[in-house]
């Protein structure tokens, strides 16, 4: 009889990278969960033989309805979609900032993911979408690295339930390849009078810097986390050197990207650069359980940058 995989998320970069992994995948039944299962998106996953189902992170109920017999599920919350909801700011307590604000909807929502798998008795696995505490790897120095530490505030929490601890792992996504250049952000590269290409970025130019192909190898690095025995915490990720390139200060990135976007993307790399994007738990490293990253030469040779060039 085929197991279930139930992924919310699937239709973003991570869940589809797993979903996609899961569907060629003998003997695996997949459901998706949405907040929109009218959207394209969600059709498109529908036309591929997933079965989609409305959910949100939001609503516990919606959650244990859609987890309903699954063997295996994969959870991910996504900081920047509570970030980038206008309802956000009006939500937010008047002196609060806003990134503060989406680390609290984001634990929360992490939570009722876990509370909600944690009723499901047929579940063999929990494989959460985490990242390092960094106030506490950093001791203090990185205190407001929301979009990380709410990830790994929700690792303890849902540690600390029983009928969920003995069936937990997490996964921490490193950089996607794709985010410095087609996120719009300073990073993205641009031309320079002789033909070469410039980035502004932050931080060290020496220190390697963890990244990922997201589309290519999330998915089959979950796939090995599920197969693994519980209690793991995966570091997918591909060290990159980060070569040359227009350095800025801390300041300066958060003018070119204001409202916390620039301070949560620039502390991200500085802390990874002294502390280890992954922190200081022992993490299992892609190589150690056989799995092949995605190179970033490879990433680029099979890239179609021309919209930027
Ligand atoms: N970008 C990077 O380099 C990077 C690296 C490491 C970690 N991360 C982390 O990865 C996370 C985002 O994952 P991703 O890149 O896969 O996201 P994504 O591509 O932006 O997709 C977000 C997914 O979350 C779902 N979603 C959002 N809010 C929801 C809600 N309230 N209820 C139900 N579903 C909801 C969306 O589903 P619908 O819209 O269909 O409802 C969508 O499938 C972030 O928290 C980020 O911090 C990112």
């Amino acid at each position: 009889m085929s197991k279930l995989i139930v992924i919310p998320g699937i239709t973003g970069a991570q869940g589809g990278s797993v979903a996609n992994a899961y569907l060629k995948s003998r003997g695996w039944k997949v459901r998706g969960t949405t907040r929109n299962v009218s959207s394209e998106s969600a059709k498109i996953w529908k036309a591929k033989g997933v079965e989609m189902v409305q959910a949100n992170f939001d609503d516990i109920n919606s959650l244990v309805a859609a987890f309903q017999n699954a063997n295996v599920i994969f959870g991910v919350t996504d900081f920047w979609t509570i970030f980038k909801d206008e309802e956000s700011h009006k939500r937010k307590k008047a002196n609060q900032d806003i990134t503060h604000y989406c680390f609290e909807v984001e634990l929360m929502q992490a939570k009722n993911l876990a509370d909600s798998a944690a009723q499901i008795p047929t579940l063999e696995r929990y494989v959460f979408s985490s990242m390092a505490n960094a106030s506490k790897w950093s001791h203090g120095k990185f205190s407001r690295l929301y979009h990380m530490d709410s990830k790994a505030l929700a690792v303890d929490y849902a540690l600390s339930l029983p009928g969920l601890q003995e069936k937990f792992s997490q996964i921490q996504a490193a950089i996607y390849y794709n985010l410095p250049w087609e996120w719009g952000l300073p990073t993205t590269p641009q031309k320079q009078n002789d033909g070469s290409y410039n980035i502004t970025a932050i931080g060290s130019g020496d220190a390697p810097i963890p990244f990922l192909d997201v589309h290519r190898d999330f998915g089959s690095c979950v796939q090995t986390v599920v197969n693994a025995a519980p209690g793991i915490n995966f570091f997918a990720s591909q060290n990159v050197p980060h070569g040359k390139y227009n350095q800025v200060p801390l300041e300066k990135f958060e003018e070119l990207l204001p409202g916390g976007l620039g301070r949560e993307f620039g502390e991200n790399v500085l802390f990874a650069q002294q502390f280890g994007y992954e922190g200081g738990d022992p993490v299992v490293r892609p190589r150690e359980l056989g799995v092949k990253m995605t190179t970033f030469r490879d990433y680029c040779d099979q890239t179609d940058f021309s919209r930027i060039l």
